[in-house]
């Protein structure tokens, strides 16, 4: 039968309340989702009061502070802190974002910061993005070219052709979009998504690449592919600002004139 309702055990409750010692007069409320793979309890909400003044101007600075002077238990990922990695993707604020791009400054009143949503969660705001990256691999996401070429020549792209790559090769797999496409959430299993398709698409419009045709066949699915009802709420959720929307209806426009 199917069951609406939240089981018990993962409805989230209220945590701990960590409040300021440093006296500061510009503090934050945080409010963090935390849970414990260890401990045998809800999720829950913990509050930390955070002074402003000596922390950076980034929500993943704010993050870097609880887990340096308040909190060392607190999991996140994160690494390179410039937008380049894509590891410190999280839901801030209700928007999937990079905590390392996103400025707190921003945000108005306290914060509350989830992880990325409708993934399992490993522990506090660390999700699993295991299916996504194994959708990922399913794309083959290499060049690909005749194996009888010689190995040591270079493979020249025209500038035009290299031109037809931007707004794609940018994409850091941060899964932001996938994570905020409503048909992915309930599809996630056999739907791409919107960053996997941003990829398969960077593939296909590759000109050193010479396998479009089986790559287009691949994805040509109703589940892969079709489950996009052109929503875009991907592309809006994108920090670098790429329209994975666009590259999948580029993908469905090449299939249909194929
Ligand atoms: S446009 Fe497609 S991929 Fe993007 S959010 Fe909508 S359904 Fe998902
Ligand atoms: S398209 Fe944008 S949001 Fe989606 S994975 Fe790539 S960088 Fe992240
Ligand atoms: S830490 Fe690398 S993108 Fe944020």
């Amino acid at each position: 039968m199917v069951q609406f309702n939240l089981p018990e055990n993962s409805k989230i409750t209220k945590g701990n309340y960590f409040k300021d010692t440093s006296g500061s007069k510009n503090i934050k409320k945080v409010h963090i989702y935390r849970w414990n793979p260890e401990k045998n309890e809800n999720p829950k909400i913990d509050t930390f009061e955070v002074d402003l003044i000596k922390c950076g101007n980034k929500v993943l600075d704010i993050l870097n502070k609880i887990k340096n002077e308040i909190d060392p238990t607190l999991t996140y990922r994160r690494s390179c802190a410039h937008g380049v990695c894509g590891s410190c993707a999280m839901n801030v604020d209700g928007v999937n974002t990079l905590s390392c791009m996103k400025s707190h400054k921003d945000i108005n009143g306290d914060i509350n910061i989830y992880p990325l949503p409708h993934l399992k969660v490993i522990k506090d705001l660390v999700a699993d993005l295991s299916t996504l990256y194994r959708q990922y691999e399913s794309i083959e996401p290499w060049l690909k070219i005749n194996e009888k070429k010689p190995k040591a020549i270079e493979i020249n792209q025209s500038k035009e052709n290299r031109k037809k790559l931007d707004g794609l090769y940018e994409c850091i797999m941060c899964a932001c979009c996938s994570t905020s496409c409503p048909s992915y959430w309930w599809n996630g299993e056999k739907y791409l998504g919107p960053a996997v398709l941003l990829q398969a698409y960077r593939w296909i419009m590759d000109s050193r690449d010479e396998e479009r045709k089986e790559r287009l066949k691949t994805i040509a699915d109703k589940f892969k592919l079709y489950r996009c009802h052109t929503i875009m709420n991907c592309t809006s959720s994108c920090p670098k600002g790429l329209n994975p929307a666009k590259a999948i209806s580029s993908l469905k426009k090449m299939l249909a004139t194929n």
